[in-house]
C-alpha cells in the first residue's frame, strides 16, 4: 500500500535557527516558510534529494505540534510520511484492519496542496505516520 519515504518531520521551537543549521552547517537546500493556519504550523522543507525533511513550528494559539514541544523542549521527530496512491482507499483498509485515523477520519488538504491523513501512533510503534495521497 506505502510507496516513496515522502518526509520525515522534527518539530522545532525555533523555525528560522533550524532552516539555518540545515542550511549553513549541513549545507541543505532548505525552502522558504510557509503558513498552514489549518495545521496549527509553519513548515521549511529540507531537500536532501532522497526524501525531505519537514521542519515544523507551532503556529496559533491551538498548534498540535505546541504539546509536543512542551514534552521534548530541544524539538524531536514528530512523524513520517509515505506516499499512497489513493488515501481513501487506503484510510478504508487501515480501519478495516483496526488503525485508527486521526481527527474526523476524513483528509485534510497537507503542506503540498494534497490530501493527508495521520495515523495514530499507539497504532503504529510510538510512531506518528502521515499518509500522503500521490500518484506513485
Ligand atoms: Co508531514
Amino acid at each position: 500500500m506505502i510507496g516513496r519515504l515522502n518526509h520525515i518531520a522534527i518539530a522545532v521551537p525555533d523555525l528560522a535557527a533550524a532552516a539555518r543549521k540545515y542550511r549553513d552547517m549541513l549545507g541543505a537546500s532548505v525552502s522558504a516558510p510557509q503558513a498552514l493556519p489549518e495545521h496549527g504550523v509553519t513548515v521549511v522543507f529540507v531537500d536532501t534529494g532522497n526524501t525531505k525533511v519537514e521542519l515544523l513550528e507551532p503556529l496559533g494559539t491551538d498548534s498540535p505540534i505546541a504539546k509536543f514541544l512542551e514534552k521534548n523542549p530541544d524539538g524531536g521527530m514528530h512523524h513520517m510520511c509515505f506516499e499512497v496512491e489513493d488515501i481513501a482507499d487506503a484510510a478504508r483498509l487501515l480501519q478495516a484492519q483496526g488503525a485508527r485515523v486521526l481527527g474526523d477520519g476524513q483528509p485534510k488538504i497537507g503542506a503540498h496542496g494534497l490530501p493527508v491523513l495521520f495515523l495514530h501512533p499507539k497504532d503504529f510503534d510510538g510512531v506518528l505516520i502521515e499518509l500522503e495521497e500521490r500518484a506513485l
